[in-house]
């Protein structure tokens, strides 16, 4: 088959690590027979630099006419100062929008090499961690009314989280639906004690889980969810949760599987096309030095193989390969521990994955 693969590279070290999964989607495509084409767009940072605008129209065009996107990352010092609604971060909130991705899936499992990375007790480790996250998307707090004006002790900032019936709906969905395929059970997490928009969620969440009597469904506030990650994250199967809950919680899914260099994402909506990318930043510390983890966006590029293109034996093969290289002990220097030898740079580790293809 052929595929038409939108590329946004972005900032940082986002150009490393999307030529790696470039490398390792040409090598499947040799493999199992594809034609993947690559056209590369503009976003963040170096769309700023080139064409004053974050989020040119080309790109949200070039994104929707393609079968799926592959995002390296957004943002850097450089742009730090603009105003908010023209930072690069922006543009990713945009073309999540622009795509209707409202589901943002981010698994998190430590792997049994890397279980010397994780840094909680041998006892917890032992019960291995293998969570999604269910992060909804396109709502909430990133998306709410927002503004400055003046209030009871002079200038102030607001920002609103909203949640719709329909949005907690899709989203509720998606988490049950997910948990069928592993291991039926859904931990909803909010702050329904304080948040009306919380209250609301818990109640559709509910609602939507009725129509799943094989999942169960339960609640947990945000601070205690904080605190069982750590504590006991065993226990966790599949999360669904609001987006800025999500986002601040995958991070700590990240940590405690050993690093953010190794967690990718799949962002969906209700077509096949999705958007597909690390759930790390744009490192601008080691931008350009070959130093970055690229396993985070291979796996992504495995996620899209999956879900956008169907292809299971194909994503099977590239999440074998990354299993197979860290089983060898090839580590690039965020997965190095206490390891006195040389990390391996970013297209080092690409070529181990390619080696095992
Ligand atoms: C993420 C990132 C983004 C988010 C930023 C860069 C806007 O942190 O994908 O987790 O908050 O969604
Ligand atoms: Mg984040």
């Amino acid at each position: 088959m052929n595929y038409n693969i939108a590329l946004l590279k972005g900032d940082g070290i986002g150009p490393e690590i999307v030529d790696g999964a470039v490398a390792v989607l040409e090598k499947i495509g040799e493999r199992f027979g594809h034609t993947f084409n690559f056209t590369p767009y503009l976003i963040g940072g170096c769309a700023i630099d080139a064409t004053g605008e974050p989020l040119p129209e080309e790109t949200v065009k070039g994104c929707l006419a393609s079968d799926s996107v592959l995002l390296g990352a957004v943002g850097g010092p450089k742009w730090d100062t603009l105003p908010g609604n023209q930072r690069p971060e922006k543009a990713l909130l945009g073309i999540r929008s622009a795509l209707g991705l409202y589901t943002n899936l981010r698994p998190a499992k430590l792997y049994s090499a890397l279980n010397a990375e994780c840094p909680l007790r041998p006892d917890i480790v032992e019960k291995g961690i293998d969570l999604v996250m269910v992060r909804e998307l396109t709502g909430g707090i990133y998306f709410g009314e927002r503004g400055r004006r003046d209030g009871k002790y002079g200038p102030e900032a607001y920002d609103t989280e909203c949640y719709s019936v329909m949005e907690i709906e899709r989203i509720a969905r998606v988490a049950c639906e997910t948990a069928q395929k592993r291991g039926k059970k859904v931990i909803s997490i909010d702050k329904a004690n304080v948040l009306e928009s919380s209250r609301l969620w818990r109640e559709v969440v509910h609602k939507v889980a009725e129509n799943y009597p094989d999942v169960e469904v339960t609640d947990m506030l945000v601070d205690n969810a904080a605190m069982q990650l750590v504590k006991n994250p065993s226990q966790f199967d599949v999360v669904v949760t609001s987006n800025m809950f999500g986002d601040i919680l995958s991070d700590e899914a990240s940590q405690i599987t050993g690093s953010i260099g190794l967690l990718p994402s799949a962002s969906l909506g209700d077509t096949k096309c999705g958007m597909y990318e690390p759930i790390h930043g744009s490192a601008p510390d080691i931008a350009g030095q070959n130093k970055a983890n690229p396993i985070a966006t291979i796996l992504s590029a495995a996620m899209m193989l999956r879900y956008s293109f169907d292809l299971e034996e194909e994503a099977k093969a590239i999440e074998k390969a990354v299993d197979e290289v860290l089983k060898s002990g090839y580590r690039t220097g965020d997965i190095l521990g206490a390891s006195k030898e040389t990390p391996l740079t970013c297209t080092e580790m690409t070529e181990k994955i390619l080696e095992k293809i």
